[in-house]
């Protein structure tokens, strides 16, 4: 059997082209354009490439950035500072601090000094917290799983429960995965480097999402046939025939996994654009939120 192939790339393109149509009316309507604020302290390559991917998506889809850069050596205050500047800034709905930051800043001071309402990435705590809660919402949710959601929902995954498995522990992928799955009414598995015998874990998932940066770790023998496979992993690996001398996998090993799972999403083309797509959706969320916080205000 070969599985069906998620497209991560066109459900993006559907996501982004809502979001564009959604900015168009309200600024038709009069309603300010929403704005994203990045924030990028260091020089890592690749946090460079990813915000010049957010600012360019951004700005395709009528929403205005305002790209921050600070140098390697920053402080914890400067960093704090100019989140606190962005939180007072009206032009800007949404606050985007780039991970991992530089070492000796405390990244947890930092995303607990984004305003509630404008953090677009869902790593505030108090938004982190009502994620991890029954019978809350947080404001947002993070960009990564909630695409990985998107991906599943669109592929026709039934949650109510499933067995779901999510490899990898990350604040950013794994953890949130996780209880996104469990609000879902998924029986949920989070599994990780310490886990004892990882391929019979993975084996009982009707949905495995691989998220442990890994390249090619998930192999044929560890997916149950039929299941729903989302690969959140971007790893390099070398490859003599390309002229870079490297090609980029995923945590599963895609050529052997794709005949037994029933659908899975391919590296690259597959969650990497959905991750930008939800952050174009949450900075419209942002400004929407920053409207009803408008009208409340006129009306008290
Ligand atoms: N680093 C890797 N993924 C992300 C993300 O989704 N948001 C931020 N801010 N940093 C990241």
């Amino acid at each position: 059997m070969t599985a069906h192939l998620i497209d991560g790339a066109a459900i993006a393109a559907k996501v982004r082209a809502e979001v564009a149509g959604l900015v168009a009316q309200r600024v038709a309507a009069g309603k300010s354009i929403p704005g994203l604020a990045t924030v990028l302290v260091g020089d890592n390559a690749a946090s460079q490439t990813y915000v010049r991917s957010k600012r360019k998506a951004s700005a395709e889809v009528g929403i205005e950035s305002f790209g921050h850069e600070l140098s390697k050596t920053a402080t914890q205050r400067e960093v704090e500072e100019l989140v606190v500047q962005l939180n007072a800034d009206r032009r800007v709905h949404g606050i985007l601090v780039q991970l991992p930051l530089p070492g000796g800043l405390d990244e947890e001071k930092v995303l607990a000094a984004i305003s509630l309402e404008k953090d677009v990435d869902g790593f505030h705590p108090i938004n982190v917290g009502r994620l991890a809660m029954k019978g809350r919402r947080p404001l947002f949710v993070p960009c990564t799983p909630a695409g990985c959601l998107v991906l599943l929902e669109e592929a026709g995954a039934q949650f109510r429960g499933a067995q779901a498995v999510v490899l990898g522990r990350s604040n950013i992928v794994g953890l949130p995965a996780a209880m996104l799955l469990l609000h879902r009414d998924a029986t949920v598995t989070i599994c990780h480097s310490r886990s004892r015998d990882l391929p019979a874990i993975c084996r009982s998932a009707d949905i495995l999402i691989a998220a442990v940066g890994r390249a090619q770790m998930v192999r044929a023998d560890w997916v149950k046939p039929g299941a729903f496979v989302i690969d959140v992993g971007i790893n390099r690996i070398e490859d003599a025939a390309r002229k870079s001398g490297y090609r980029l996998v995923g945590d599963v090993a895609f050529d052997e996994v794709k005949e037994v799972a029933g659908a899975i999403t391919p590296v690259p083309g597959g969650v990497g654009p959905m991750t930008i797509a939800m952050l174009l959706r949450n900075t419209l969320r942002g400004a929407e939120l920053a409207d009803e916080r408008a009208v409340a205000l006129a009306a008290s």
